[in-house]
């Protein structure tokens, strides 16, 4: 007969690892100094050299005349969104099976998994993760794919296993309209999933496209970078839109406001979730063919005005009243 003390053995042997396995998974943070961005450096690729977020500089993106709007299938069908779960550090919603995203630079079918979001605390205290010419906007929504409709645990091996799609929310009283109303009735979710752990079923009547709202899918700009949070996997092709989608500031206020980050409702509020910006080092960012297109005006006056202060400056040197 075994002796009494080996189920304890085991038992104990089970608590610690039990432990050990969610304290790594868990022990990373945003705000606090002992487990912030700056510990992360010894986790996974968070000190590698395709990291994101960055502050993408416009007028430093690479017109890409082939970077086409990316193409959405049933994004529309408003029976996708399956469960919502606060995960202690964001809300994240999980997706049914059937949703593509397809386009120039992405190598194959990439199969919508989830989607997340990040924030700072109210419409005064903007959080998105990217910023563009170094403005931070309200929030910034994740849509996150993988290729081939592959685990995002196999999908993080891959240096583009995964295709994030990332829109930026700002708070504006100007917000009007059906996609106003969309973020509205969605963030009233929020409440059945106000402490860490806690996860419901969605009966929603929105859609991704809904939420997405008239962002012109044809207006992003595309870099190579990783996932924002721990292990920060180098293995995210990137496509971040121009325009921002406009919410009520009260769907702002309702993120940090609704959702805490512990198993108790007076623990803390989940706020500034957003990891800091990241260098850009070798990397290029492209923008679209249409959103360089825009800007082609000013692309083309340059020379046209460079040509100019050089006639006007050699008539000048060249005019009798120099002696003046
Ligand atoms: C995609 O993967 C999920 C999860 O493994 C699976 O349930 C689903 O059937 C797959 N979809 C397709 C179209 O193969
Ligand atoms: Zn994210």
């Amino acid at each position: 007969m075994a002796p009494i003390w080996v189920p304890v053995v085991l038992s104990v042997a089970l608590l610690l690892f039990r432990g050990s396995y969610s304290s790594s998974e868990g022990s990373w943070c945003y705000n606090e100094p002992q487990c912030g961005p700056n510990t992360w450096l010894s986790v996974g690729e968070c000190a590698g050299k395709r990291q994101s977020p960055i502050n993408i500089i416009s007028a430093e993106a690479i017109a890409n005349p082939s970077l086409g709007a990316v193409t959405l299938t049933n994004y529309d069908d408003s029976k996708k969104l399956l469960e919502i779960k606060n995960t202690g550090k964001t809300v994240d919603i999980e997706l049914g099976d059937g949703l593509y995203l397809a386009g120039h630079g992405l190598p194959s079918s990439y199969t919508a998994k989830s989607f997340h979001l990040h924030w700072g605390n109210g419409v005064s205290k903007p959080g998105s993760e990217h910023n563009i010419d170094g403005k931070r906007y309200s929030m910034e929504l994740h849509i996150v794919h993988t290729k081939n409709n592959m685990s995002v645990s196999d999908a993080v091996k891959d240096p583009e296993g995964i295709a994030v799609l990332g829109f930026f929310l700002e708070g504006s009283e100007k917000a009007k309209g059906k996609t106003a109303q969309a973020w509205e009735l969605f963030t009233k979710n929020l409440q059945k999933v106000s402490e860490k752990g806690e996860d419901t079923d969605l009966t929603s009547t929105v859609s991704l496209l809904d939420l997405v709202g008239s962002t012109d899918l044809g207006h992003y700009y595309r870099y190579s970078g990783s996932l924002t949070t721990p292990k920060c996997s180098e293995a995210v092709i990137w496509t971040v839109f121009a325009k921002p989608i406009l919410v009520s500031p009260k769907v702002v206020a309702a993120f940090p406001s609704e959702l805490h980050s512990t198993d108790s409702s007076s623990g803390p509020q989940i706020e500034n979730n957003f990891r800091p910006l990241q260098k850009i080092g070798e990397r290029k960012v492209e923008a679209s063919a249409s959103l360089k297109a825009n800007s082609a005006s000013s692309f083309i006056s340059q020379p046209v005005m460079l040509l100019f202060f050089l006639f006007i400056t050699t008539l000048a040197s060249s005019l009798p009243f120099q002696r003046l």
